[in-house]
This record gives C-alpha cells, structure tokens and sequence, in this order.
C-alpha cells in the first residue's frame, strides 16, 4: 500500500480539495454551542471517478447537508480513535476534473467539543460577559465543522460571526460589512482571509474585548482591565520583530499582524492564528521578558502558515524553522548573537528532558514522528521544535550564514501557499546548493546523513555554543552546591528573566537537592516567592518541590488554579504529584472546569486517572 500522506485525516482528499470556505456562525453562550451552516467549495481532482466526499469530523451534530443547493444521502460513520467520525456526503454524478461542488452542512458543535472553551462571566477578569476561544491545532477544528482536517490542504476563508461579544477571527475584519443587532442574535462580525489557509489555522474568540495599537499593522486585543498593561509589554517590540523577521524572510503577506491576550486557561504560550496571534496572558508579566513567544508566533507567518507541513509527522518543519526564526529575530533585536546561543541552550535542555520521558517511547523523540494511530496532541513535546531547530541550525552551519540566508527567501517562496513533507524539503535545499556557484560545498551536501537526521531517536550532535550569557548564571548556580551559601539580591539583579530561568534549572539539576532551609532563603533572596514571573515562579516552585520544601505546595496548587498553560501546568501537577499526591488529584479536581478540554485530558493522563500515563 502506497504510503499515507497524512495519517490523521479520513477525509478523501485526493480526490477533492476544498478551495474556499464560508463559515455562517452564532455564538449561543447559554448553550454553549456554536450553531449554523458552513459552505465548503471543494474541485474535483478526478474526472468523475469520485462520487462521494469524505470529510472529518469529531462530535458535531450535523443536521443536513446539501450538495450543490440539492438535499443529498450523507452519514456520519462511526468514530475511528483520534481521527474522529467521518461524514460520508454522497455526489451522485460525481464531478468533472476541476469542477467546483458546494456543499453546505448546517451544524451545531456539541458539549464534547475540544476545539472550544467556553468561560462563564465569574471564570472572566471582569466578571461582564461570557468568553469562547477556539484552538484548532492539531486535530480539532473537525470538532467545530465538517472539514478537510489536514494540513495538506488549504483554502481561503470568510467568516460570518453573529456574537453578543466582540468576535475576533483568523481573518482580515471587513467593518463595513458588520451589522447590527437585528433579531436579538447579537451583532454580525465579518472578517476575509485570502491567504489559503490549513483548516487548523481556523480560530475566533468572543468577549469582552478591548484594543489597542502596539505597532505600524498591529494591535493588541484583551479584557479591558489587561489592556494598558498589554499594550506596554509588547508595544516597544513588535515593529522591531516585524523589522527583523522580514529582512531574514521578506515582506510580511497577511496585512495585520495583532495579538489576543486570552484569559489564564489558554493552554498554549501562543497560537500563530493569522491575523490574530493568540497568546497566554502570562507573557504579560510587566517585565518585557517573556515575549520572545511574539517573536516565535510572528516567525510563524512565514514557517507555518505561509509555508505548512503537510501532516503532523513533519510538524518539525513548523516548529522547527519558526525556532530557527525566532532566535535571529531576537539575536537581530539585541545586535548580539550570543542571544541566539543562549535560547538554544535553554532549548537543549527542554529537548533531554522530553527525551527523557519518552525514554518508553522512543519514536516521539524522531524529528518524524510516526503519527499512524496517534493522536498529535500525545506526539507533542519540545522534540519537533528543538531536534528542529538543531538540524535547520546544522544546515546553516554546514553551507555557511551568507549562503543559508540566499536560500531562506527562496525556500519560503517556492512552497508559500503550500504544503511539503521533509523530502521535499531535502530536495528543495539540494536542488538550491547543487547550483554550479555553490560548487565548492559538493563535499559537504553529500556528508548529510537525511535519513539517520529524519529518524534516529535521541539527542541529536550537540553544537558549540557561545556560553557568554550562561556562564554568570551556571557561576550563580556551582555557589549553592555549597550548603552554607548566603545569598543576597544582589546575586540576581543584573540577570534578565531568562537568566534567572538558566540558574533555576541548572539548580534543579543538582544530583543533591538544596535543602528546605536553603530553597526557602533563595526564594526569598531573589524575590521568587512574590513573582508575578509565572515563568520564575513555575521554575522556582520545581526547586522547591525537588528540596520537599512542603510550605510552597498550597502557593503551587494556587498557582495551578490560575493558569492553564500546559507548559507550567503538566510538570507542575507531575512533580506535585511525586511529593503531595492527594493534594495534586484534589487540585486537579478543583480545577477541571478551568482547564481547557485537552489541558484536563492530557494531566488526567499524566496523574494516570485515566488509561495509560503518558
Ligand atoms: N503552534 C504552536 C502551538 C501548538 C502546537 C498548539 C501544537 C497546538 C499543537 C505555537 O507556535 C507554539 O509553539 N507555542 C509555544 C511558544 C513557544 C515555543 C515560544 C508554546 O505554546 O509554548
Ligand atoms: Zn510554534
């Protein structure tokens, strides 16, 4: 059997692409459920040979679908593990290569939905009104409609949005077309996205938001009571990432690039939803040091979005660029490249650790993951971003900075508005370096070992890095392994937040953990217990826990009830539950109703309260 192409859909894409997408939509807050109809233009791939269209689809409750203005046969299959329950729509005559057919499906998203989180106004900052975000990625925008749930394929958008909250949405807003309240339904938000799009980039949120500017083409949007301090946490940066992502690429393509601070359940740093990057509220930590997640998030516009892999199992060439990206923009920001050393460093470590847990499972720590079977929200961990970002990172090394930067504009424009697998990917950067000027570096191309790059498990060759902006806080660090170490404020207060992340780490390292007395005078010292640093403070409380100091775990199990990103929250409840397993399960149960519908899913795994821990 021929090789799938993208194990985790069930729609018949071959044989029919959707083109454009029209998605009419009612925000029902009492109900919790998103109603209405959405048009899907597909063309025929074949001639004729085709008489049905395959679509996925994950817990919709579909009502009727007609095939070119006409009631057709159409039935919901039964669901088949992660991939969901694909909807059989019949086209009797099938459809001449080319042809468009329309199908309109009216639906309602249903309690099991995971694409959404619905918030009520008390789970709100200011407690006025309901909230709704979507997250789509991986597999989940088939859990909102009928779709083409792959990442192979891409179409533009129209959103037709009717909230009693502002609505924003992965799509350029038309104003002018918005309407009014005309039956009581709430107000119609209507946005373009001519960019083709993958189905997991769909998003909209609803709510009580405000907006402000941050930058020539960007806005931030958020609770009225987080604006101001929104605005100022990335108003000072943002043009300076667009500078400098678009004279690593070229010119930005989508027009606006805003920002949408959610609320605290959020269970991602950030989604590069075009338009509207979304983004976790603890990057507002009123210090400016954590909005490297903007930088990455932007990176995405070109590597991603611009430029997708075609399933999961090549997620690498996402995450993996957008890293690459992300730490030239920030080197390019500071004029220093011992920025990007130092992110790589930090990177390093996230990737042993999560090759570490999957010491069980090896084939999640491949640059391609196998995903036959999978569900990609299982596959997730820093692996596809870091052994990413390191064999991008190689390549660079390999054909030297002055001609990696000739092929980086090329690369992004030979596949923008399309999707590639990792050969394509080999090809494309051979086919570049085997041009006659580039002779000299035949020797070099051959030596690349693509396959043992592609598949080999574990670590890959760790590089040289440039340890200047390490050394003071692994210094720091080598002064605590003594027990009767005074520590003062001082030790700590020219480190920028990242650095202080570095020393926390390479603490929680030792083979000999502090002792309580000693984790407790550290807090103290470098203000770690009164944070509002969520990044600081996660990195602290695993200190702690590691040193059994037993008075920070109610501040951890506070922690864990006010914020849902899955970064801090998983190795949270993971060490809680090593030191204070009934207060981790109690924790957990408090808060179920707070954490997005894959957050729970994914600590209720890890806390092993259902089937296999991960
Ligand atoms: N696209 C990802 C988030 C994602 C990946 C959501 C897979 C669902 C499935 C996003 O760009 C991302 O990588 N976010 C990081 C931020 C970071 C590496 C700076 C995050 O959420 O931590
Ligand atoms: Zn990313």
């Amino acid at each position: 059997m021929a090789r799938v192409r993208d194990p985790n859909t069930l729609s018949n894409y071959d044989a029919w692409r959707t083109r454009h997408t029209i998605t009419n939509l009612d925000v029902d807050f009492a109900a919790k459920r998103l109603r209405g109809s959405v048009i899907l233009e597909l063309e025929s791939q074949t001639d004729r040979a085709s008489k049905e269209i395959v679509l996925d689809s994950s817990y919709v409750d579909v009502s009727a679908i007609k095939v070119n203005s006409t009631p057709s046969a159409w039935e919901i299959k039964p669901r088949a593990g992660p991939n969901g329950s694909p909807v059989h729509i019949a086209v009797p005559d099938g459809a001449a290569k080319g042809e468009v057919v329309k199908l309109e499906i009216e639906l309602a998203t249903t309690e099991q939905c995971t694409a959404l989180q619905w918030l009520t106004p008390e789970q709100t900052s200011n407690k006025k009104a309901p909230f709704l975000f979507s997250q789509c990625q991986a597999i989940h925008a088939r859990s909102i409609f009928p779709c083409q749930d792959t990442p192979d394929v891409k179409s533009t958008y129209e959103f037709n949005i009717r909230s009693p909250h502002v609505v924003v949405a992965s799509g350029v807003p038309v104003p002018e077309a918005t309407g009014g309240d005309v039956d009581g339904k709430g107000k119609l938000y209507k946005f373009e996205q001519k960019v083709p799009i993958p189905s997991y980039l769909f998003a909209l949120a609803s709510g009580d938001i405000a907006s402000a500017r941050i930058g020539r083409c960007s806005h931030v949007a958020t609770g009225p009571n987080e604006l101001k301090a929104s605005q100022w946490e990335l108003e000072a940066d943002m043009d300076k990432f667009l500078d400098a992502a678009e004279k690593i690429v070229f010119p930005y393509q989508w027009g606006e690039y805003n920002v949408l601070v959610l609320p605290p359940s959020f269970p991602y740093g950030g989604m590069e939803n075009p338009i509207f990057t979304f983004a976790t509220p603890t990057i507002i930590s009123g210090d400016r040091q954590n909005i490297d997640v903007i930088a990455h998030e932007l990176a995405h516009s070109w590597s991603g979005n611009l430029v997708t892999s075609c399933s999961w199992e090549h997620f690498w060439l996402n995450e993996g660029w957008t890293v690459y990206l992300e730490r030239r923009i920030v080197a390019a920001i500071h004029k220093n490249d011992a920025y990007f050393d130092f992110s790589a460093m930090i990177g390093w470590k996230h990737l042993e650790e999560s090759i570490e847990q999957f010491s069980k499972d090896p084939e999640y720590t491949k640059l391609c993951i196998s995903h036959k079977g999978i569900d990609p929200d299982d596959a997730f961990s820093s692996v596809p971003y870091e052994k990413g970002f390191h064999f991008i990172y190689y390549l660079d090394r390999l054909v030297g900075r002055e001609n990696f930067d000739k092929f980086i504009p090329h690369y992004f424009r030979k596949w923008q508005n399309k999707s590639l697998d990792s050969y394509e990917f080999k090809e494309t950067f051979l086919d570049f370096f085997g041009a006659p000027e580039y002779a000299g570096l035949r020797d070099k191309l051959a030596e690349i070992d693509w396959e043992g790059r592609f598949f080999n498990t574990g670590l890959p060759p760790k590089p040289e890095f440039n340890t200047s902006l390490v050394d003071v806080c692994f210094q720091l660090a080598d002064k605590w392994k003594q027990k009767d170490y005074l520590p003062s404020p001082s030790d700590t207060a020219s480190f920028s937040g990242n650095q202080v992340l570095v020393f926390l780490n390479a603490v929680q390292d030792f083979e000999e953990p502090l002792t309580t007395a000693q984790s407790q005078a550290l807090g103290q010292a470098y203000g770690l217990t009164e944070t509002k640093n969520v990044e600081l403070k996660a990195a602290y409380y695993q200190v702690a826990m590691k040193a059994q100091d037993s008075s920070v775990y109610p501040g951890v199990a506070e922690l864990l009830g006010q914020v849902g990103r899955m970064k801090f929250v998983r190795p949270l409840f993971r060490s809680l539950d090593k030191v204070a397993h009934d207060l981790a399960v109690e924790t957990f149960q408090k808060n179920r109703d707070f954490y997005h519908p894959i957050c729970r899913q994914l600590v209720e795994k890890d806390l092993g309260l259902v089937g296999k821990s991960a």
